[in-house]
């Protein structure tokens, strides 16, 4: 079986373009949902963030199986969220629906912020998470998790990235992922760790000579 292209269940342009650099040394195509003509209305009711990505790869590889377009494709998800530590690890999970889904981060941010109020540095930790799924060809799946860890800051700083961005401070760099560049982020980042232990699985297997891709 040869694979020869990755579709990726995101409607996301950005994550596309992140996740297409991470991935470039692997040589196969990667597709946004969109690319591959691909739509799908997915309930991410999932109670972790590996179940919520292999929720939408699962759904993803169907929609390709149906079309018999599955052949030579590995369908690939991620999950993300925040979790703060004096918050009891929320939102995690339910990160983009926290406070509704279409309540601008600027208020998200700013309510997580009055809710750390006199909260001292120490107790601030948080980190983001992000779980990467894989749906194979012949139906065997794969997971990844990778993790940044980070502090809350006392305000909103930086205007790259996106979501919780300007409010999670990276002590490594004495900057919020919202003020790092593109590429220092991908170095960093859960998603960029996640999808580097994914892509070491998918060259592990694509080399075994027993069950190849
Ligand atoms: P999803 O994985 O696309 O469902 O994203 C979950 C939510 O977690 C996003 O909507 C953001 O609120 C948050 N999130 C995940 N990754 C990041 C990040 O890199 N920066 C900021 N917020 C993030």
């Amino acid at each position: 079986m040869t694979i020869k292209r990755i579709v990726f269940a995101t409607g996301n342009a950005g994550k596309i373009k992140e996740i297409q650099a991470i991935l470039a040394d692997l040589g196969l195509e990667v597709l946004s949902m969109k690319d591959a003509g691909v739509s799908a209305d997915i309930e991410e009711d999932g109670s972790t963030y590996e179940e919520n990505a292999l929720i939408k790869s699962r759904a993803v590889a169907a929609c390709l199986g149906e079309r018999g377009q599955q052949e030579g494709t590995v369908v690939m998800a991620d999950d993300s969220g925040l979790e703060i530590d004096f918050l009891n690890r929320e939102p995690g999970v339910h990160s983009a629906r926290y406070m509704g889904e279409d309540t601008s981060y600027r208020i998200k941010n700013a309510n997580l912020i009055e809710r750390l109020e006199g909260v001292e540095d120490e107790r601030r930790g948080a980190r983001f998470v992000c779980a990467i799924a894989v749906v194979l060809p012949d139906g065997r799946e794969l997971t990844s998790r990778g993790v940044i860890e980070g502090r809350i800051g006392y305000e909103e700083k930086g205007e790259n990235g996106f979501g919780y961005d300007p409010i999670f401070y990276v002590p490594e760099f004495g900057r919020t992922t919202a003020e790092l560049t593109e590429e220092e982020k991908n170095r960093v980042s859960h998603r960029g760790n996640a999808l580097r232990l994914m892509k070491e699985q998918l060259k592990e297997i694509n080399g075994s000579k027993s069950r190849p891709l």
